[in-house]
């Protein structure tokens, strides 16, 4: 991706006048570098022409659940999945309480319900609907949930009143968003993350797993959303709350995390590999509980797909960094790995002694082809946020040099 590119903004527009606003929003989006795709409820179609938003956004309009050529080319989980954030503009005052009460009667509904990345919302309605309690508690509530609204404005409105709920002006919701687009040194660079273990089935209750935890794959993809990024984070099974990103993909088993890594990888610039991945996986899955026998029993094991290497052996390969866990030979483990699975970058640490797996502090040594540092013994959201700050330093170093070539 492109540095300046700003992500994928999935733009809904509901009924209400301010719609004619919104195709300025597009445009304005569009112009900005972001992939801008539009959907529309059944009663903004009767203000404006989808045709209009078609002409700016560059993409066809979706309008429904049962568009059959739509669903074709991308069904609505996907077009959810695909979205890096939601923006609502104009949200009516009936938008607001469906989106509240977890209605899905029509495609954008249910694409909020569905989404797992930020939602945005610029309300438009009559001064009155806007200040009803019933709108102010739906308001509320949306956002204890996070969603983030922005505005309504004061002054005159479409039906001769005076009062809020005027849409912001497209140019105050696009500096909004901007805003928080642009916090850090990855601002505007997509960035992939894997945490957490992997559960390998030998039948419906039991598997083969490892100690971690997951904290040091969260605290990277918080550290990376905060330096700006649009952060996916594909995890495994974890107890944690998951930080804030753009797309969270929940799997299970080594087989299911490299899925959606190879899924979801085009387009990222960098991919950060923390997760403990299982190497091993029984060959088979039994159907049934194995049942206790007196003798000994045998678990025959297969290597997993190296979902590190696959990336880093892509054509278009993003930014790769590992992660090494060992318990001797730290440096030199490290470095062979650097090379041998190809990657820009490795964060190496001793496990046991005191850190490592299951525990809150964390000290890494840093390799990268020419370099090395030390990040000393600390939380591991604050080592994660030197790891980021290093990680966007060298980023930025190879694409200098690229462009210099
Ligand atoms: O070779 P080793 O397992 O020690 O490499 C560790 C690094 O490779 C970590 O970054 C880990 O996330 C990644 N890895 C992977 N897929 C595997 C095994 C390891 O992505 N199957």
């Amino acid at each position: 991706m492109n540095r300046s590119c700003r992500g994928r903004t999935l733009v809904g527009v509901t009924g209400g006048i301010a719609a004619y606003k919104s195709a300025e929003l597009v445009r304005l989006l569009r112009r900005r570098d972001h992939e801008v795709q539009v959907v529309m409820t059944e009663s903004a179609t009767r203000f404006v022409s989808p045709l209009t938003f078609q002409a700016l956004s560059g993409r066809t309009v979706r309008t429904s659940l049962w568009d059959e050529a739509g669903e074709a080319a991308m069904g609505h989980i996907e077009l959810a999945r695909w979205a890096d954030r939601i923006l609502v503009a104009p949200a009516s005052a009936d938008f607001l309480a469906k989106l509240n009460t977890g209605l899905a009667d029509d495609l954008l509904a249910t694409l909020c319900l569905v989404a797992e990345c930020p939602l945005w919302v610029a309300p438009a309605m009559n001064r009155s609907m806007w200040r009803h309690p019933a709108t102010q508690a739906n308001v509320k509530s949306l956002q204890l949930r996070g969603v983030k609204i922005l505005g309504p404005a004061e002054g005159e409105q479409a039906c001769g009143e005076t009062g809020p709920g005027r849409m912001l002006a497209p140019e105050e919701i696009l500096s909004s968003l901007e805003a928080e687009l642009q916090a850090g040194p990855l601002q505007g660079t997509r960035v992939m993350v894997t945490a957490g273990p992997t559960r390998e089935a030998i039948d419906p209750v039991r598997y083969i797993s490892n100690r971690s935890s997951g904290k040091m794959g969260y605290a990277v993809a918080q550290a990376a959303r905060e330096a700006g990024a649009v952060v996916t984070l594909v995890t495994g099974p974890t107890v944690l709350t998951p930080p804030q990103v753009t797309k969270l993909v929940r799997v299970e088993s080594a087989g299911e995390m490299y899925e959606a890594v190879m899924k979801w990888v085009e387009g990222q610039d960098i991919f950060i590999a923390t997760a403990a991945v299982a190497d091993y996986a029984p060959v088979e899955k039994e159907k049934n509980k194995i049942k206790k026998k007196p003798e000994t029993i045998q678990l025959e094991l297969t290597r997993t797909p190296d979902i590190l290497a696959s990336v880093a052996a892509l054509e278009n390969k993003p930014f790769t960094v590992g992660f090494a866990a060992e318990t001797r030979s730290l440096a030199q483990y490290a470095r062979e790995k650097l090379v041998r699975k190809n990657l820009d970058m490795i964060a190496a640490n001793i496990v046991g002694e005191k850190q490592g797996f299951e525990v809150e502090d964390n000290a890494l040594d840093v390799f990268w082809p020419g370099g090395e540092t030390h990040l000393s013994l600390s939380s591991k959201l604050t080592l994660a946020r030197r790891l980021i700050g290093l990680v966007a330093e060298r980023y930025e170093a190879r694409n200098s040099t690229e462009n210099t070539r």
